[in-house]
């Protein structure tokens, strides 16, 4: 089925609209009553599965046909030269694709198996258990460190009591890594961080709401070593708990974070497919495919 978008995004969502904004900050559910806020309890990870997917922008088709699983509560690393259609795929499992104007799609995407374009759910449900941090970190500059991290509470005015927010900076800021670095500074502006921990805030923002998957793409493209060492290590742990979806040119990365992999590629004039997937290392080591070879060894791309 061909979905010839446009869902309006709600105005919580404007971000969205352009990539340079900020990580993407889902709704945050309500409470259960008499439980513990379902806002600070960490979502368990599910597994994700593109089936036949394709994207169009305008009449030009970009995607053809994808279909990948990416397991549960680990890393998957999409690769691939420029203009192959990996920032799509992944707007598209969150459903950002569709607020391009020209923007169209098919096929299904789905959580667990439960279909995230299912016209009966929310468009919001879907970005709210499956966040996205972009390439280049931004947070909101004059807003607090802690202000940041609760920004998706406070877009979509759930209450929260104060202790529970401070259980909720002090866990977000653990999982991404930026706790003791920041945990004397809660009040300083985002903007008077380092990239790296800019990055790391912007994945607190969206841990914050409790993701089951987070997409990343191209998180660690301006930083330098080391906070890129910082951001693979928080990966790495976060992939205990939830499924992440990560965009990278540095193969030496994929390697290093991901058990999945999947190789994308565009030949001339034609739409991006996925070549090879599956195991990494069996990847990295074995490509069964000659262009996977050429491109994981550097001969192209
Ligand atoms: N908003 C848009 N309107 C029209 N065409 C687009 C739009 N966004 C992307 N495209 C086209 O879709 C194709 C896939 O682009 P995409 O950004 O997904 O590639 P990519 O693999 O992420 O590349 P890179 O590695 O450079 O980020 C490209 O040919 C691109 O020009
Ligand atoms: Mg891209």
């Amino acid at each position: 089925m061909r979905h010839d978008s446009v869902v309006p995004a709600p105005a919580a969502f404007d971000l969205y609209a352009d990539d340079q904004a900020t990580t993407v900050i889902p709704a945050v559910p309500g409470e259960v009553p008499g439980g513990a806020p379902a806002a600070y309890r960490v979502a368990a990870g599910g597994e994700l599965e593109a089936r036949e997917v394709s994207a169009w922008f305008g009449e030009r088709l970009v995607l053809d046909r994808v279909s990948l699983t990416m397991p549960a509560r680990s890393v998957t690393a999409l690769i691939g030269p420029s203009g192959c259609g990996k920032s799509t795929f992944l707007r598209i499992l969150n459903r950002m694709h569709e607020l391009v104007p020209s923007a169209a799609l098919a096929g299904e995407v789905l959580l667990d198996g439960e279909d995230v374009y299912d016209p009966r759910r929310k468009l919001t449900d879907a970005r709210r258990s499956i966040g996205m941090v972009f390439q280049k970190p931004n947070p909101f500059p004059a807003m607090s460190i802690r202000e940041n991290v609760l920004a998706g509470l406070r877009l979509t005015g759930t209450k929260a009591s104060r202790a529970e927010k401070d259980e909720l900076v002090e866990s977000s800021l653990v999982r991404a890594g930026l706790w003791t670095e920041v945990r004397d500074r809660l009040s300083a502006p985002g903007g008077g961080l380092s990239g790296g921990q800019q990055q790391r805030l912007c994945i607190a923002r969206s841990l914050a709401v409790r993701p089951e998957v987070l997409l990343m793409d191209e998180p660690c493209s301006a930083l330098d070593p080391t906070s890129t060492r910082v951001i693979e290590e928080t990966m790495t742990e976060l992939a205990r708990e939830i499924t992440i979806v990560i965009v990278t040119h540095n193969m030496q990365q994929a390697r290093r974070v991901s058990q999945t992999c999947a190789f994308f590629l565009a030949a001339q004039g034609t739409p991006g497919v996925i070549v090879e997937h599956g195991d990494t290392d069996a990847m990295f080591s074995t490509p069964r495919d000659q262009r996977t070879s050429d491109y994981v060894n550097g001969r192209f791309g």
